[in-house]
């Protein structure tokens, strides 16, 4: 009778040894660093309290005029002034889309200019004049490129409009929508995925020459 001929290899010894080796000294040194840690700093790991305590050092203080109304502010270094209008001040008109100055989505104005407001980083606006759309309107009454937009059916999903707008606005402060050409070259940092911008145009060369004061 034939032997069964096996094809798993032979077990080395070696191997074995060397596996609980690893494994002691692996346990070994886990306990030896948890011997030397004073409690109290363990009991801070656990609870996270290093970055509880940290957090309000890292805030900087920042003061901002944002739509006529001053506010004081401590905000991380890394905030972006998006995200300051979306998430603190709760102004949610300024919209994120592509969140690297590609779309224009996020524009607002700072000191009367133009800006991705995904590109600027909160702290640097200290004691700046900030306006989002929702700053725009004066009550019940809707700025004259608000009134346009709605005119010229300038928008569809909507949700390039405030940032359209914006930039619709600061085109014609600037002087830079005396034609056609003029205005799409200057607007175009602003993307509609809807493709709504012949409307657009039409609505700012209507205001460009109905002579209201934007
Ligand atoms: S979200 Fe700022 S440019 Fe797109
Ligand atoms: S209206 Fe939809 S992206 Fe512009």
């Amino acid at each position: 009778m034939a032997d069964e001929i096996s094809d798993s290899k032979p077990e080395n010894p070696k191997c074995g040894h060397d596996a609980a080796r690893r494994q002691f000294l692996k346990q070994s040194s886990v306990l030896t660093a948890l011997a030397f840690t004073p409690g109290p700093v363990v009991q801070a790991a656990a609870a996270e309290w290093d970055e509880k305590i940290a957090a309000p050092f890292e805030k900087v203080g920042l003061k901002l005029a944002v739509n006529g109304k001053s506010y004081k502010l401590s905000v991380e270094p890394r905030v972006t002034l998006l995200d300051l209008l979306r998430e603190q001040l709760h102004l949610t008109g300024t919209k994120k889309g592509c969140d690297y100055g590609q779309c224009g989505a996020c524009t607002v104005h700072v000191d009367g200019k133009r800006v991705n407001s995904c590109l600027a980083l909160a702290v640097m606006q200290d004691g700046r004049e900030i306006t989002t759309i929702e700053g725009l309107a004066k009550g019940d009454d809707l700025h004259p490129m608000q009134e346009a937009f709605i005119k010229h059916d300038g928008f569809q999903c909507g949700y390039c409009t405030p940032g359209q707008i914006m930039s619709a606005v600061a085109c014609i402060r600037e002087g830079k929508a005396d034609s056609e050409g003029e205005i799409r070259e200057f607007m175009s940092g602003n993307i509609c995925r809807c493709g709504a911008y012949p409307n657009i145009v039409a609505a700012i060369q209507e205001v460009k020459t109905g002579g209201q004061k934007v």
